[in-house]
């Protein structure tokens, strides 16, 4: 059993609320930011759409994370089950917590059956502490809940960290769309991984989790 309650972070729908904090982070972690109507459109209107916030647990989170309060009373234990796995204790039954800072946030939106990542950030005094694998790790748990078979994404041909973090993740370069980013006229490359729901898939995604959840036990 992977309990979540003793890690260091958790993650949970992005709202509306969120969307202040994620432009601060958007507007560090790239060169061409999405605006906040573009995320407000996302939550709102596109149902095909999975957006997920990363936080410190309260009681691990430094003073400086810690800027939001609130109850943890609005997310419903099946979005835990669902995220991950049936025997997962959600923050439903912690006690009660304030609401920590957003450390990072991801989305995706699901096409015919792929799923399509649509961003991925961590705050930058955040990164290399596991938050973009944890939120990547929700994604694909929530690729494979809409019924995607395989999981795709666009990523500047110069990213060599998002690229690493998505190989380690069993994606691999399917193709590359030249000129593709408007701001500096950068390719993409298309990022793919295999059919999700196969066996060895799952393994492979199994076991990075919980080399993961290991790695942020608090
Ligand atoms: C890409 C990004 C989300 C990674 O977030 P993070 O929180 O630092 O990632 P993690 O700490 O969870 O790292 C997980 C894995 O990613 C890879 N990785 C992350 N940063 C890396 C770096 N600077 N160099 C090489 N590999 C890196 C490694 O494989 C790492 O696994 P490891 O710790 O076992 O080596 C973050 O760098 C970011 O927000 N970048 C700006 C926005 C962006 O480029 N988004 C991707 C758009 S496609």
């Amino acid at each position: 059993m992977i309990d979540y309650v003793p890690l260091a972070y958790r993650v949970e729908p992005m709202r509306p609320e969120d969307i202040g904090e994620v432009m601060e982070i958007e507007h560090v972690a790239f060169s061409a930011p999405w605006s906040a109507r573009a995320y407000d459109y996302e939550l709102h209107y596109n149902e095909m759409a999975r957006y997920y916030v990363a936080r410190a647990q309260p009681a691990w989170a430094p003073a400086a994370a810690m800027s939001i309060s609130d109850h943890e009373a609005d997310t419903p234990p099946s979005f835990w089950r669902r995220l991950f796995g049936r025997n997962i204790r959600g923050p439903s039954h912690a006690p009660s917590m304030e609401r920590s800072a957003v450390l990072g946030y991801s989305g995706l939106w699901l096409m015919v059956d792929e799923a399509h990542i649509s961003t991925l950030a961590s705050h930058p005094q955040w990164r290399r502490r596991g938050i973009g694998e944890l939120l990547l790790l929700a994604m694909m748990d929530g690729s494979a809940e809409i019924g995607a078979n395989i999981v795709t994404l666009e990523v500047r041909a110069s990213n060599v960290a998002a690229q690493a973090l998505y190989r380690k993740y069993g994606f691999q370069v399917a193709g590359r769309r030249k000129g593709y980013y408007s701001d500096n006229g950068e390719d993409a490359l298309i990022m793919t991984t295999p059919q999700i729901t196969t066996p060895e898939f799952v393994r492979h995604v199994q076991g990075l989790k919980r080399a993961l959840f290991e790695h942020l036990a608090r």
